[in-house]
């Protein structure tokens, strides 16, 4: 893993667009999953403003989504897929037809499961992740514990997920006890992926993630093994103060 340190959370922004810069002008038209959260909004407010000046194409990519709450239509603000709309797929001029959602409000997500999984295997995995590292370790929601060959699934969110998501959603009673999740599987396949991590919070598990075991007590641990793996974390989430 190549591990980057920058000062705080606007200097990762700006380095996590060059990053993707670089990968997306290597490969305009890449496979990319995308991570949802508060760590990447500003990368990808970045990433949009230099589209703006001209500076990328991004219109070529095509989006996996990356995790799906259980029973929320796609058009719902709260749900993941809406979220990558407004911040992603809209301001990156990127159309539908380029999107592959992972369908959490389908009559059968197990099948759901199946399709998004069939698809990214037929674009030949991701060329591009982007993924941030929740409390727990989790990578989109590959819950712990989650094995590196973890398919595509449903899955039961944790304590921790749910009172990480409950500011999303005014409590926690109201969070979705349920997701869809891109698998571990499709994950560490991809040919690179950037992490972001910000804030004294993730310190722990930042360095759980880079210098624990590789377990499915820790699911981001097994970046570890994974090709071409971008940490970029600020002072903050590296020092923990
Ligand atoms: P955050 O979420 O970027 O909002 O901290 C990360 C995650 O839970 O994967």
């Amino acid at each position: 893993m190549n591990l980057i340190i920058v000062e705080d959370y606007e200097a990762l922004s700006l380095a996590g667009a060059d990053w993707l810069i670089e990968a997306i002008q290597e490969l305009p038209d890449a496979a990319i999953v995308a991570a949802t959260g508060n760590t990447p909004i500003g990368m990808y407010i970045e990433l949009a403003q230099r589209r703006f000046r001209g500076l990328v194409d991004t219109s070529r990519l095509r989006v996996f989504q990356l995790d799906a709450y259980l029973g929320l239509a796609p058009n719902d603000r709260r749900a993941l897929f809406s979220w990558t709309r407004r911040s992603f797929i809209e301001p990156l001029g990127i159309t539908e037809a380029n999107v592959v959602r992972l369908a959490g409000d389908a009559p059968d997500p197990w099948e759901a499961c199946r399709a998004y999984d069939a698809a990214v295997r037929a674009v030949g995995g991701f060329d591009i992740s982007v993924l941030g590292l929740g409390p727990n370790g989790h990578l989109g929601f590959n819950e712990p514990p989650s094995p590196p060959d973890a398919r595509t699934r449903l899955v039961d969110l944790t304590p921790e997920s749910i009172v990480s998501n409950a500011r999303y959603w005014g409590g926690e009673e109201q969070v979705p006890p349920k997701a869809l999740t891109c698998g571990m599987d499709l994950l560490l396949a991809a040919r690179r992926t950037l992490l972001l991590a910000s804030g004294v919070h993730k310190h722990q598990i930042l360095h759980r993630m880079v210098k624990g075991p590789q377990t499915p007590e820790v699911p981001a641990s097994y970046l570890q093994s994974a090709p071409n793996v971008t940490i970029l974390v600020d002072r903050a989430a590296w020092e923990g103060a």
